[in-house]
């Protein structure tokens, strides 16, 4: 069948495929640890959801402007100036399908065909083929353990190019949990005004920083880098609302206005009731839960990061933010475990999956083939379960 080239280029998404067999072996019955998937286990607030019951009840059911309803734009406006030191008005927020939309539309506004895109790996899978489809060229910089998974300006500098028109960030990152300081920030921000880059900057994971390291975005470092940021936020992991899909771009009025046209003839707006919740949500009034669950997640990130340093032949650097371990598997590779030989890091997801029932991701959908993923958004007590049978499995290898 004919299938067009941009959808044939596209790369299938990793984290949805293992979360996939792993719900597939659970309807078989199995007892599947799932450290695949990344959202919260926690439920979405109360005061959340009655917003948006609220909303439906009352018949706030009907199209509402492209670009969101202005008390959401406000609210959002006054989120970013009162938690990120941000002044934007209204008019340069657009309401967007999730994070993953806000980003796609980002970059379809601001990457022309041929554009250069500079992006770090490991990457969140979504960011090349995000890329890709907007007529971009993904510019990898790779980075590993050694420099805390992020860039330093010489890396940065020696891949500019005159077709350069990007550089994406990912703070705290999606998968490695690195966070970078105001410092480094400071000094990507000075390349990106000095060679007039755009920098996506993706800060989904801004609530989930832990041991005293702060998030601070780009943007709040003066007027110049903030007129080139486009900042991509969204309530699906702050505000544990994956399901409701509610995301948002911030950035100058030229490129919001391009991102409401976009969506104007693409899904118009985001629900209208959900837009109701993400008033509730981005209040203040959230505060207590976002504080509820990110001291757990530091709970488990302690717990979950131990374990994988005791695991024979992996390595795993305590993550400063987000909620995954990315252990270095690759002290295993060549071994065999059950007659299997653990050839790479997608071999050893596949006879951890099989042997020991636990769903983890490869680092290879990330560009990372000496990683695997565990998210630690799930319960302490699954936590330990999928560990001690990991171990059990991993002191079989030989
Ligand atoms: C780094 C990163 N950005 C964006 C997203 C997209 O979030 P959403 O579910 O709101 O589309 C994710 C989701 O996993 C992510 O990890």
């Amino acid at each position: 069948m004919y299938l067009s080239q941009r959808v044939r280029q596209l790369a299938p998404s990793p984290t949805l495929a293992i979360d996939a067999k792993a719900k597939q072996m659970a309807a078989q019955g199995i007892d599947v640890v799932n450290y695949g998937v990344g959202e919260p286990d926690f439920d979405t607030p109360q005061h959340i959801k009655d917003a948006g019951i609220k909303a439906i009840q009352s018949g706030f059911t009907k199209y509402t402007a492209a670009a969101g309803i202005p008390d959401l734009r406000k609210a959002i406006a006054d989120k970013l100036k009162r938690e990120n030191g941000l002044d934007y008005s209204p008019d340069q927020i657009v309401v967007s399908v999730g994070g993953k939309g806000g980003l796609y539309n980002a970059f379809l506004a601001v990457c022309d065909v041929g554009d250069e895109v500079i992006l770090q790996a490991p990457y969140w899978v979504s960011y090349p083929e995000i890329v890709k489809l907007a007529g971009g060229v993904p510019v990898i910089i790779e980075t590993t353990e050694k420099d805390g998974f992020k860039m330093t300006p010489e890396v940065i500098k020696a891949k500019l190019t005159p077709r350069t028109r990007i550089i994406n960030l990912n703070s705290p990152s999606n998968p490695t949990g690195a966070v970078y300081s105001r410092k480094e920030l400071e000094a990507i921000a000075e390349i990106a005004v000095k060679h007039d880059l755009y920098v996506v900057s993706d800060e989904i994971y801004e609530k989930m920083v832990y041991d005293g390291e702060e998030h601070v975005s780009i943007a709040s470092f003066g007027p110049e880098i903030k007129k080139l940021t486009v900042l991509c936020n969204g309530a699906s992991k702050a505000y544990a609302m994956t399901g409701w899909r509610l995301g948002y771009v911030a950035a100058e009025p030229e490129i919001t206005k391009a991102i409401t046209g976009l969506q104007g003839h693409q899904t118009t707006n985001v629900p209208s009731m959900v837009q109701k919740a993400g008033v509730a949500a981005f209040s203040t009034d959230s505060d207590a839960s976002i504080k509820t669950m990110v001291a757990e997640f530091d709970k488990r990130r302690k717990f979950m990061t131990k374990r994988c340093n005791d695991m024979p032949g992996w390595y795993c650097p305590e993550p400063k933010g987000a909620f995954y371990c990315f252990p270095n598997v690759s002290g295993l590779f060549g071994k065999t475990i059950r007659g299997r030989k653990v050839e790479n890091a997608d071999t050893l997801a596949e006879i951890i999956l099989a042997e020991a029932h636990v769903a983890l991701v490869s680092g290879s959908g990330f560009g990372a083939p000496n990683n695997v993923r565990l998210s630690y958004a799930t319960s302490m007590e699954r936590i330990e379960t999928g560990m001690d049978r990991i171990e059990a499995l991993l002191k079989e290898a030989k």
